[in-house]
């Protein structure tokens, strides 16, 4: 049984990378190899991973998530001219997969969980990868399932991972809602028919203005409870 609000049941989709888990996690291992240049790096590598994400999408050309991470780390340690050896490389992308989750995460869901939500991981990642991740930030518990894209072999926004997500959870668009920091996947999913919850976890991120705008604007996953009434 999960909550109802006048008598709609809501399945609560949350993005992982930049949602749940920090991808800034990186930075420490990163600044100890590369010093000052670890924060422009890590901006680089989080956006080009994300672009080579969108591009296979257009091309039809799937690979795993972590492919894209991989060549985007390549393409940034190629742009900031850092030499880094396959033995740092590879400890990067290790630590890629042991990332922590934002400090409201875990109480945040609790509080949904309590309060008789379903929820999901819903992510570009792979099943297999995003559960060890989620495991490793002791918050896997707390989900009913883990979705990925794998499924259908193509990424976010595209609405197929949306019809996806609804069809492996047997819910609607009416009774989902999709919780992510990232406005791709909040304008994708809003796009799609679903609620949306556009996690702004700094007053600095900017949302596109393409005049698709989320249900509702959190600060932290804290927040979600009150506004999901
Ligand atoms: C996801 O977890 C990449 O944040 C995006 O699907």
């Amino acid at each position: 049984m999960n909550k109802s609000n006048n008598n709609i049941k809501y399945s609560l989709a949350f993005d992982v990378y930049g949602t749940l888990i920090n991808t800034s996690g990186i930075y420490t291992i990163l600044e100890s190899m590369i010093g000052e240049k670890a924060t422009p790096l890590m901006n680089t590598w989080r956006n080009k991973q994300l672009e080579y994400s969108f591009r296979r999408g257009l091309m039809n050309s799937y690979v795993d998530f972590s492919v894209c991470t991989k060549d985007a780390l390549e393409f940034s340690c190629n742009t900031f001219k850092v030499n880094l050896s396959d033995a740092q490389k590879e400890a990067l992308m290790n630590e890629y997969k042991v990332l922590p989750a934002f400090a409201d995460v875990q109480e945040g869901l609790e509080k949904l969980k309590e309060e008789g939500y379903k929820l999901y991981a819903f992510s570009n990642g792979s099943a297999e990868t995003v559960s060890n991740l989620l495991k490793n930030a002791n918050i896997f518990y707390l989900f009913n399932d883990v979705v990925s894209v794998e499924d259908v072999q193509i990424f976010k926004p595209s609405p197929k991972v949306y019809e996806h997500f609804l069809k492996k959870i047997n819910a609607t668009k009416s009774n989902s809602w999709l919780i992510s920091s990232n406005p791709f996947d909040v304008i994708g999913a809003t796009s799609y028919g679903m609620k949306s919850a556009w996690v702004q976890r700094s007053q600095d991120s900017v949302f596109d203005p393409w005049g698709i705008e989320p249900t509702t604007i959190i600060n932290t996953i804290k927040q979600l409870p009150i506004k999901l009434k």
